[in-house]
């Protein structure tokens, strides 16, 4: 078991979009062990984005990312960083394949819906961030 940090993106929360992709999450199996709304800050953005700090799109990316609520989660299941991207599809909504979050939901590159972790180190990391105060494992 392993565990993975999905976030609802503020165009998401905006289109009442919080349960859609939270059914989609449960029904793929995969189990929400930790869930909260919060609104980013610009700065909480940046540091959550930092990685991307040299991309011509991290200004844009951290001003939509504290435009509204978001929505963070932790999913727990057998290999969840990659099964919850699969669920995401790509990046780019106009690339991703049918049936995936973004395909169906995301209105742009940016405005994409969803976050996942890309790899397990990641993953302990953005959970870290969140301080979710995930429930103990009995
Ligand atoms: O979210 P994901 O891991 O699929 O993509 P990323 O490459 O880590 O980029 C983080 C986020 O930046 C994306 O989800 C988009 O919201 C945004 N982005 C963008 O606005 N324009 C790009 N060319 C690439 C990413
Ligand atoms: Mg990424």
């Amino acid at each position: 078991m392993d565990r993975t940090l999905m976030m609802i993106k503020p165009d998401a929360v905006r289109r009442n979009l919080v349960g859609e992709v939270l059914r989609r999450v449960e029904n793929a199996g995969l189990k929400i062990v930790g869930l909260r709304m919060v609104h980013l800050s610009i700065e909480d953005a940046q540091e959550f984005y930092r990685v991307h700090a040299e991309r011509p799109f991290y200004a844009s990316l951290c001003k939509y990312m504290s435009s509204g609520p978001i929505v963070a989660g932790v999913l727990e299941g057998e290999d969840s960083v990659r099964r919850w991207r699969e669920l995401m599809g790509a990046t780019n909504p106009a690339e991703a394949a049918p049936g995936t979050i973004r395909k169906d939901l995301a209105v742009s590159l940016e405005e994409n819906s969803v976050h996942g972790s890309d790899a397990r180190e990641t993953a302990d990391q953005e959970i870290r961030f969140f301080d979710l105060k995930l429930p103990l494992r009995g």
